[in-house]
């Protein structure tokens, strides 16, 4: 079962019952508001995790993300939320400090 834990939303904890499923596809039908700039295509970054485990629980990177990485838009950690897949595990994650809302409240 897919689990997103995001540490600066107080250490919210979802758990899914979907799977293959993108990340933010996940945290959306959690009620939970993530920044999608570019309609979840994989042409902004806005909807970027920062992973702090459970990287190894994420589909592999698209080619938009590859191009991302090659381009130092994406460093080491980090992924599209668009793109990603959760498939089974859990996976810990930041919001980046440029993608918060002014409306939500975070813990950090
Ligand atoms: S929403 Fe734009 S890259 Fe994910």
């Amino acid at each position: 079962m897919p689990q997103i834990v995001i540490e600066n939303l107080f250490n919210l904890r979802i758990n899914s019952t979907s799977v293959h499923r993108k990340v933010i596809e996940i945290i959306h039908e959690n009620g939970i508001d993530w920044m999608h700039a570019c309609g979840k295509k994989g042409r902004c970054t806005t909807c970027k995790i920062i992973l702090t485990s459970g990287e190894e629980n994420l589909s592999s990177p698209t080619k938009a993300e590859l191009e991302f990485f090659r381009q130092g838009r994406l460093k080491p950690g980090e992924r599209l939320a668009c793109q990603a897949e959760l498939p089974s595990g859990e996976i810990v994650v930041r919001v980046d400090k440029f993608n918060k809302f002014p409306h939500v409240h975070y813990s950090e």
